[in-house]
């Protein structure tokens, strides 16, 4: 099922001035149009269902898509009341206001809303498995998931994990300023596991799946946009120095804590601990993918995509 044209197509984005946000505004296609509110006219933590509502029948858009988070895990941890506005009341609002107004919505969430073996079982996750976040963070995010579903309109939570520039990113930069340090070793949390997602490939997806919507498809109520392999941090961080040029670098174990649950790490610099694995199952999501003409995700290694 490819998608059919169905212009003008317009998509009110929120977060849009994000890392995923600015690679949405980076990539969009010629024949939409980004509606992108910054903070400043548009505060989520402060913004009524009745005031976003107005928001998406102004704009008219063909999809609404949320990807302003409090995504950074340490300042969730820190300020619990702040994450649960934003990652979890907003959402629910907000889907309320695009079921309101008959818009589809795409809400970004994350793999970390699994990783506590516990209660929620191991890695990987597939799309129909329950949250068992080991943090604020995913707690809240978890949260919003279920706000989101239960508005009762067109909406689809899309999980992804460890978004990165096509470059490396911010992982890479943080590498980089090790090994200007000392070039022979660098730290990392080399035992956490999940997939990292190449953003190019995943914003191309993202607009292939909102212009599917907006032609009147649906979309399962759970996505897992996930290419390429699940890895270690260790694993990525040796894939992007040997492609940097550094072949004799040694990966040296970050300082870390003992954890609550067992199942989760935390380096010394950190507050809040990290799932060991939250690797997403992507594999109902490629085959719906595949149904419905989307666009493959890139691997972050640069080989064909796998199928797991
Ligand atoms: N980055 C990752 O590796 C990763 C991994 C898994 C899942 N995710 C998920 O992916 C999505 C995007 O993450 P990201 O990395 O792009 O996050 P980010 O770079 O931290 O950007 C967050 C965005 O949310 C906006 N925002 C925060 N609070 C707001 C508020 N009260 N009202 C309006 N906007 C607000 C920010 O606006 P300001 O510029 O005004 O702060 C910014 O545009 C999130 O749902 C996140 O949970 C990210």
């Amino acid at each position: 099922m490819a998608p059919a044209r169905h212009a003008p197509l317009r998509m009110l984005l929120l977060g849009g001035s994000g890392r995923l946000g600015t690679a949405l505004h980076e990539q969009v296609p010629q024949d939409w149009t980004l509606i992108s509110p910054p903070r400043s006219k548009l505060d989520l933590a402060q913004a009524t269902t009745r005031d976003l509502q107005a928001w998406v029948r102004t704009s008219a858009p063909s999809v609404v898509l949320n990807a302003a988070a409090m995504a950074w895990v340490d300042e969730c941890e820190e300020q619990p009341e702040a994450a649960e506005q934003i990652n979890a009341l907003a959402p629910g609002r907000l889907a309320t206001a695009c079921a309101l107004e008959a818009v589809p919505l795409l809400h970004i969430s994350t793999d970390y809303v699994f990783g506590d073996v516990n209660s929620g079982g191991p890695a990987p996750y597939a799309e129909n498995r329950a949250a068992c976040p080991v943090q604020v963070y995913g707690s809240s995010k978890a949260r919003g998931e279920t706000a989101v579903q239960a508005a009762g309109g067109r909406a689809s939570v899309v999980r992804v994990s460890w978004l990165t520039e096509a470059d490396g990113g911010s992982f890479l930069a943080f590498l980089q300023e090790q090994l200007k340090r000392d070039p022979s070793r660098v730290e990392v949390l080399t035992a956490q596991r999940s997939r990292p997602t190449l953003l190019p490939g995943l914003c191309r997806w993202l607009f292939a799946l909102s212009e599917l919507l907006a032609n009147g498809h649906d979309a399962p109520a759970f996505l897992h946009p996930a290419g390429g392999a699940a890895a270690t941090r260790g694993e990525w961080a040796d894939h992007l120095l040997k492609e940097l040029g550094y072949h004799q670098v040694e990966l040296i174990e970050q300082q870390g804590q003992a954890t609550s649950p067992e199942h989760s790490l935390r380096a010394t610099d950190q507050r809040a601990p990290r799932p060991l694995d939250s690797s997403l199952d992507g594999r109902a999501t490629r085959s719906f993918s595949q149904q419905a003409g989307l666009p493959e995700l890139d691997d972050w290694q640069g080989s064909p995509p796998v199928t797991d």
